[in-house]
């Protein structure tokens, strides 16, 4: 028996409580996004266990992860895989039912297989669709940030699912892309004419085009022409600037390291002092600010480039999983 006020959505100790769906439905966000495991609402699935005899919500949470096409088409990586169903099989022992074959198989198939460098996450959309992205398991590999998806991306994307208006019939230009989400999920959203993806890494643009191809090919309903380009802050020439011509700039997560600001804000500056572009585009830049320091430098920088900065504080719908207590900041940066 669910113990939940249908109205507040308590429980008897006033606490909010999830439905079985939202339970089941939290379970796959979080595995599909390879989300910490401390991250799952544990808690909320030891309560249904505790209401139920049955193995029913197990079962349902397996088909709906380690079973379902989508991890066996794009699996999140073996050892999260492993990790995820131990934790499973010892709430399912917990309920002193009959053990339940197909969670010892499924963990018997991650057991035996050779882990790899690159696995898949998956970002489930509002809308239901799925974005699966090739990532790299480790957060820093090849001399490279561009491999993995960073939370500021995530935000950088939630952001642009709230205003599709403003890039509605745009050319759009997208900084230190990595391996695509912001992007992806711009194209699969908003009426744009044009999306230009861009990185300086070529391991990460080589993982940029498959992505790509695997998620807005015959995906991309509003077929908004799509290209990625080789753009280095620091060597890209004006000619290049100039034919891109974007309406509307944005980046994250590319204020990471003091060695690189200078370059991000030269280029920054050419692209918004008239020279290079006929209008001035729109920028924004969205940071996760994990070194204040290297933060203020870089809005110093902007400061003496002559590029002014407003701190956007728009509250977005939470749709993708990630540690809401990182502190991301996002601007607009104009002249
Ligand atoms: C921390 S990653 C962020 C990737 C992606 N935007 C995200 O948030 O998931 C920084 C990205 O900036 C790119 N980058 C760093 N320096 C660059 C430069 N000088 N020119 C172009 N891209 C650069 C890196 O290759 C990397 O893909």
């Amino acid at each position: 028996m669910n113990c939940t006020h249908p109205m507040t959505g308590k429980g008897a100790d006033g606490m909010s409580h999830k439905t079985r769906n939202e339970v089941i439905h939290s379970f796959q966000v979080n595995f599909f996004a390879m989300s910490l495991l401390n991250a799952f609402p544990w808690d909320s699935l030891d309560r249904e266990i505790m209401t139920t005899t049955t193995s029913d919500i197990i079962m349902e949470i397996l088909q709906m992860t380690c079973l379902h096409p989508i991890c066996l088409k794009n699996p999140p990586s073996l050892k999260y895989r492993r990790r995820f169903l131990t934790e499973l099989i010892k709430r399912h022992e917990m309920l002193a039912a009959e053990p339940l074959d197909v969670l010892y198989e499924a963990l018997g198939e991650v057991m035996c297989a050779q882990e790899e460098d690159v696995c898949y996450k998956t970002y489930l959309l509002p809308t239901g669709d799925a974005v699966s992205l090739a990532e790299n398991v480790a957060v820093i590999s090849q001399g490279t940030t561009g491999l993995v998806t960073w939370e500021a991306a995530l935000y950088l994307s939630e952001w642009a699912l709230e205003n599709t208006h403003l890039f509605k019939n745009k050319t759009v230009l997208e900084l230190g892309s990595g391996i695509g989400l912001t992007g992806i999920v711009v194209c699969r959203s908003s009426s744009l004419t044009k999306y230009i993806f861009s990185d300086c890494h070529q391991t990460v643009l080589q993982r940029l085009k498959e992505n790509i191809s695997n998620c807005l090919t015959n995906c991309d309903s509003n077929s908004a022409s799509v290209c990625v380009e080789e753009l280095d802050w620091e060597n890209v020439s004006d000619e290049q600037l100039q034919r891109i011509q974007a309406d509307t700039i944005i980046a994250a997560d590319v204020v990471y390291d003091p060695d690189i600001i200078a370059g991000l804000v030269r280029l920054l500056s050419r692209l918004l002092n008239g020279k290079v572009h006929e209008e001035h585009p729109d920028v924004y830049i969205a940071s996760t600010v994990r070194n204040p320091q290297t933060y203020d430098c870089f809005k110093k920088e902007l400061e003496m480039a002559g590029l002014r900065h407003v701190v956007m504080k728009d509250s977005v719908a939470h749709v993708f999983p990630y540690n809401r207590a990182s502190s991301i900041e996002m601007i607009k940066i104009y002249v």
